[in-house]
């Protein structure tokens, strides 16, 4: 099959109204979509990313008015949230109508709803005329797609087509909050801060690294470069000799002696490059990258976490 790169949204809407899957940008990391009520079409997103059957996959909205054929009726709190971060990188589970198929939902009996912000999603979203089911657009363990070069190296003729955009501006993937239970539990952290939910709804749930019953993605290893990667806190954990070895962090090193570097001066930077940087790596044939580990809060949150289950082997 031929990959067709293009900034032609009415070209990506149709081919998501004829049952096929495309890829297309949104402000956290490239997507790959399917019509959501067509499980056939669904199918064909499991089979192009190489993707655990029993992970389910984010609903992509363009209208609040498209919740009520896709969610059965929201609680209080799950109103207040989507309130104030719809649109958004806020993803929230809900209990799921009967017209989203148990493909999208690996069975469960919840689905997770996301409404992006970016203008160039909420256009395609639109024209699709149908809720587009979408994980992130890269092959199952890769890292997230933040930009649409990242999606054709890993789905080059495997998809019709890649919607052309800007490179993803958080380059995290969206929090996702379960709010089908009470407290509603982060089952990740992501593009919005813990914090910032927190506000709106009041205490949240944490689940720590070692329970997830209720978000099957979070046990898959994932965002893996195929270097090995080290967590470090400080500079004195880095090698004191040159190599083939990579760096990652904010804090400042003097005298770095890695083979390559990546030195944000922000954790919204950090965030946003992270994915890219360690693709460089690989790209590069780089053996350790070393990953300085941020203060867990905040967007800090979500960068450690993606961190790591990077450095799971
Ligand atoms: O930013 C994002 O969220 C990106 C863009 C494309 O929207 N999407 C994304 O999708 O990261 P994906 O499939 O890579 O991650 C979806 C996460 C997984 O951890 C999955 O297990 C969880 O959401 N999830 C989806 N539906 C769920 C449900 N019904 N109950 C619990 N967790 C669910
Ligand atoms: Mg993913």
């Amino acid at each position: 099959m031929n990959t067709l790169v293009t900034t032609s949204i009415e070209a990506a809407a149709r081919e998501i109204r004829s049952g096929n899957v495309v890829a297309f940008p949104t402000e956290t990391v490239y997507g790959l979509g399917a019509n959501a009520f067509d499980a056939h079409a669904v199918q064909k997103v499991f089979e192009a990313k190489n993707r655990p059957p029993d992970n389910p996959i984010i609903v992509h909205i363009w209208s609040k008015r498209q919740l009520n054929q896709i969610a059965k009726s929201l609680s209080p709190k799950t109103k207040k949230l989507i309130q104030k971060f719809f649109p958004g990188p806020l993803s929230v589970v809900v209990q799921k109508s009967k017209a989203i198929p148990s493909i999208v939902t690996a069975s469960l009996p919840t689905v997770c709803v996301r409404m992006p912000s970016l203008s160039i999603t909420r256009r395609f979203l639109k024209a699709c005329g149908v809720p587009v089911a979408a994980p992130s657009a890269n092959l199952s363990g890769r890292p997230s797609p933040t930009s649409w070069q990242h999606a054709l190296h890993d789905l080059d003729g495997k998809i019709p087509l890649i919607l052309k955009g800007p490179l993803a501006r958080h380059g995290l993937e969206s929090t996702v909050i379960d709010c089908s239970r009470d407290p509603p539990v982060l089952l990740r952290a992501g593009a919005i801060p813990l914090e910032e939910i927190e506000k709106v709804i009041g205490a949240v749930l944490v689940q720590t690294h070692s329970q997830h019953p209720s978000s099957p993605g979070m046990r898959y290893r994932h965002y893996a470069p195929q270097a090995k990667l080290v967590l470090v806190r400080n500079a004195k954990e880095l090698p004191q000799k040159k190599g083939n070895w990579a760096y990652v962090g904010v804090s400042k090193i003097p005298r770095l002696l890695s083979a390559f570097s990546f030195l944000p001066s922000t954790l919204e930077q950090y965030a946003r490059g992270l994915y890219h940087f360690l693709r460089r790596c690989d790209e590069l044939g780089i053996e350790t990258i070393y990953a300085e580990l941020p203060p867990e809060k905040s967007v800090g949150r979500a960068l450690v976490d993606r961190l790591r289950r990077a450095s799971q082997k």
